[in-house]
């Protein structure tokens, strides 16, 4: 049997990447396949294979693939030298974006969520002088050793101990590990709608118990947006009556190029100022540089509070149907969460029906989509997803 462009690809890969690719997250078994290219909804695979991308790579394209708009953008940054040992104006127009937008004073761009709740856990550290974070149950932050679970592969445990982990939306676990542990806890690290704990938003309530308390144990509230921030002009938070120290965010904001932002209040992100005597250093060769920069600017001025609505309300549909039609679906807006038990066979099936979503069934959905694709999209996964 001939070998397809895939497989072919894989098997150079294997020999040079353990795995054959760099990301985890993206693996399915055997092997995923190969991405060649992507214009607006539509990603084009090694194959010649066409699929809905509904994966945007995990939330991040807001608009599709190459938008002319952010391609223009990126070019001309590109062209006009792709990253310096200065800083530029280009990162002065987001952070003043994403302030106007979010109404957080202060921010600081780093190349990826990860980073970004790296170093808000610093800060933190820093500016309370405590050790311990406590975090929820399956909520992803990312691959730094501070937010990965106690039994990862290569995490010190004297790191792990660091971390108190509650199960999600649980006052009275919550209220315990406060009256215990509150003296001693430097932050709470809370997703407003955790996608690997199931996409279920935290009631309002959770959120502002987990507010007050912070408050009187003079621990910091941040908040990870780093997923959410799409579901509004100023992120999930908007929903809630809930002002955090710190927030971090990251994909949409880099326009489809690397990014992680912290932002926060003036006091709390004085840690990183150098004019202040900063405690906390904060490098990156690529930190703020202008292709993310201005590719994030002309993305996030696209998607204005009537762009933002509309891509909810097509998330909406989609959910209300999928869930008409009997099928297990979480979320909100255009996040999406599709519960199916047999993962990776599911996964390929969606795939192989012209649909890609992220490997545990996360829809994400973007404005490149016309109300057409999303009733082909539904039409698509209620053919092959299996009802409960
Ligand atoms: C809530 C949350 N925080 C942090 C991260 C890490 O972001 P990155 O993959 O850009 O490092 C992710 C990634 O999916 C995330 O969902």
């Amino acid at each position: 049997m001939s070998q397809s462009a895939d497989d072919l690809l894989f098997a150079r890969a294997t020999a040079a990447m353990p795995g054959g690719n760099t990301r985890s997250t993206v693996f399915v078994p055997p092997h995923p396949p190969y991405a060649v290219t992507g214009r607006g909804c539509v990603v084009t695979d090694a194959n010649g294979h066409e699929v809905y991308d509904c994966n945007n790579n995990y939330t991040s394209l807001l608009h599709g693939h190459a938008h002319p708009e952010i391609v223009r953008a990126a070019r001309e940054a590109v062209g006009q030298g792709s990253a310096f040992g200065l800083p530029t104006e280009s990162e002065i127009d987001l952070a003043e974006l994403l302030r106007e937008r979010t109404g957080i004073p202060r921010w600081r761009f780093c190349n990826s969520g990860t980073e970004a709740v790296m170093m808000a856990v610093r800060a933190a550290r820093a500016a309370t002088g405590r050790g311990r974070v406590i975090r929820f149950h399956g909520s992803y932050h990312g691959t730094y050793d501070g937010v990965v679970g106690a039994d990862a592969a290569g995490v010190p445990q004297a790191v792990a101990e660091q971390s108190i982990l509650l199960p999600q939306d649980d006052p009275v676990a919550f209220e315990h590990a406060m009256a215990t542990h509150g003296h001693e806890t430097a932050a709470v690290l809370l997703d407003l709608m955790p996608n690997r704990a199931g996409l279920r938003p935290v009631s309002r309530a959770m959120a502002e118990l987990v507010r007050k308390r912070t408050a009187e144990h003079g621990a910091l509230l941040i908040i990870d947006e780093v997923i959410t921030f799409r579901l509004g002009n100023s992120g999930l938070r908007e929903r809630y009556d809930v002002e955090p120290d710190l927030t971090t965010v990251g994909k949409v904001i880099g326009g489809g190029f690397p990014v992680g932002a912290v932002g926060g209040t003036a006091e709390v992100m004085d840690s990183f100022n150098p004019l202040g005597g900063a405690t906390v250093s904060w490098g990156g060769t690529f930190s703020a540089n202008p292709v993310s920069m201005r590719a994030g600017l002309t993305a996030l001025r696209l998607f204005d509070a009537g762009a933002v609505k509309r891509l909810n309300a097509l998330g909406d549909q989609l959910r209300d149907e999928l869930a008409t039609a009997g099928l297990a679906v979480n979320g909100t807006g255009s996040l999406v969460r599709l519960l199916v038990d047999d993962y990776p066979r599911a996964w390929w099936d969606l795939y192989r029906a012209g649909v890609l979503v992220g490997t545990n069934g996360l829809i994400a959905l973007s404005t490149a989509m016309t109300d057409d694709d999303v009733i082909e999209i539904g039409r698509v996964v209620r053919s092959v997803a299996p009802a409960r």
